[in-house]
């Protein structure tokens, strides 16, 4: 398994280019499933979550094709995937694949919206917590869909299609939205999601699903309406850039200090942890093309964050500002809001001298003057970027074993960082 090496002490000096968002690429791949026309899909980030959809869409019968590289397209820009799903051979999506990955099950809502009916793997066990889809089940059972679960797979069938309702979600939630929105996208009648999930990738998502030919309103406020339509057809979509990605960077050069231009990117993605970023003291302004991040010298200030929902702090951050936090001049406090079980990377942070106590869901950080490179282990994609922070500043050489974690989520990693300066380098199994 490959290991990443990291020498602290470099700051970051330089322009970092951002990619698309996974978690817009990989709701944008499923879409295609809904159509028999092609969809394209530029600006697809290269990563391991990518390729596993792609296989799993495979299974189904969906083509696709990458499309080679335009004039003006650097080797950074990210990639144009077509995907047709004209001759779709198999509703059923197998354990072996979605258990790799949860957002693969997500396929049901296309697959029982578009063919009537779908059988895809319960998810099973994840990194972070009871991760269950109770509510992705209640969405389509309220859109008039029968479910079972059978031997580990839920079995969903509407013989006579789906039909508008309303849905009402108790929690907010990415992935219930997104279902809720692709099967209701083809039901009969309309469609209201309440208490929806206000993600920019929600709102991506309704962007494409629009070009398609979908009737969708609201996406971005709490309250999404649907007019379903008999049948989609293909279109063009840019997927937006990665916000998660924007922040961990951000927080990189908060953390080891210098000046990095962060391009193709926009703040309006991520008010609170630009927020909670200038408040550690750190310089954060916005251009035309991407948001400029400095921090020369002086102490951080220890910032306390709540984990929330969109547009509140993300929970794909907090491991982050976390470990940009184990350096702060006092104690913060942070919440995780969205998951229990959340914190696997406090005992890695930990190895890295970093003090922290948790209680619950909070975990008390009192920053140190210094922290020391150690061996650690990646528990999950955002932990293990987390642990690339903290080695950017920590004294010596910190090696991250089982990066196949941060290749499921960071475009090109070790080449973003090392182009500003960082001591980075990847060692191959
Ligand atoms: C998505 C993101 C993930 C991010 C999360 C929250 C993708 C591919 N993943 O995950 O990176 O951390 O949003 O911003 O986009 N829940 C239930 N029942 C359900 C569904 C969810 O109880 O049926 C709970 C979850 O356990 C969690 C909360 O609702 O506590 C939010 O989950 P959700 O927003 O659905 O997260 P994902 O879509 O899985």
């Amino acid at each position: 398994m490959d290991r990443i090496i990291i020498r602290g002490g470099a700051p970051l000096t330089g322009t970092i280019p951002i990619s698309g968002a996974k978690n817009a690429a990989l709701p944008l791949m499923t879409t295609s499933l809904l159509t028999r026309d092609t969809l394209e899909l530029s600006n697809v980030p290269r990563l391991a979550d990518v390729q596993l959809l792609l296989r799993i869409l495979g299974n189904h019968g969906v083509d696709h094709t990458i499309v080679g590289r335009r004039a003006g397209e650097s080797s950074e820009s990210g990639q144009t995937l077509r995907l047709q799903a004209s001759n779709v051979i198999d509703t059923t999506a197998p354990y072996e694949l979605v258990s790799r990955m949860r957002a693969s099950f997500w396929v049901i809502a296309p697959l029982l919206a578009r063919f009537g009916e779908a059988r895809v793997s319960l998810p099973g066990g994840c990194a972070i917590g009871t991760r269950p889809v109770d509510l992705l089940i209640d969405a389509l059972q309220a859109l008039g869909a029968e479910i079972e679960i059978d031997a580990g797979y839920v079995v969903a069938r509407a013989r006579d299609g789906l039909r508008g309702a309303r849905i009402d979600f108790p929690k907010v939630t990415v992935s219930g939205t997104h279902v809720a929105m692709m099967a209701a996208a083809l039901a009969r009648g309309e469609s209201v999601i309440e208490n929806a999930a206000r993600e920019p990738e929600i709102v991506d998502v309704a962007d494409c699903l629009n070009k398609m030919g979908a009737k969708i309103t609201g996406a971005g406020s709490a309250r999404i309406v649907i007019e379903g339509v008999t049948s989609l057809h293909g279109a063009n979509h840019a997927v937006l850039p990665d916000r998660i990605e924007t922040g961990t960077y951000a927080m990189a050069v908060a953390m080891a200090g210098g000046d990095v231009m962060l391009e193709n990117t926009s703040a309006d993605l991520l008010r609170a942890p630009l927020d909670a970023l200038r408040r550690a003291g750190a310089e954060v302004s916005e251009t035309n093309t991407g948001i400029r991040v400095r921090r020369n010298g002086g102490a951080l200030a220890p910032v306390d964050i709540d984990t929330a929902p969109f547009p509140g702090f993300a929970t794909d951050l907090q491991a982050q500002f976390m470990a940009l936090m184990t350096r702060a001049d006092g104690v913060s406090h942070i919440r995780e809001t969205i998951f229990e079980n959340r914190f696997m990377h406090v005992q890695e942070l930990a190895r890295l001298g970093a003090r922290i106590r948790l209680d619950g869901d909070l975990a008390i950080v009192e920053g140190v003057p210094q922290l020391r490179g150690a061996p650690v282990m990646a528990t999950d994609l955002r932990a293990s970027v987390s642990l690339v922070i903290a080695a950017l500043v920590a004294d010596g050489e910190t090696t991250i074993n089982r990066v196949y974690h941060l290749d499921r989520g960071f475009e090109a990693l070790e080449s973003k960082l090392v182009r500003c300066g960082a001591q980075v380098e990847r060692v191959r199994a």
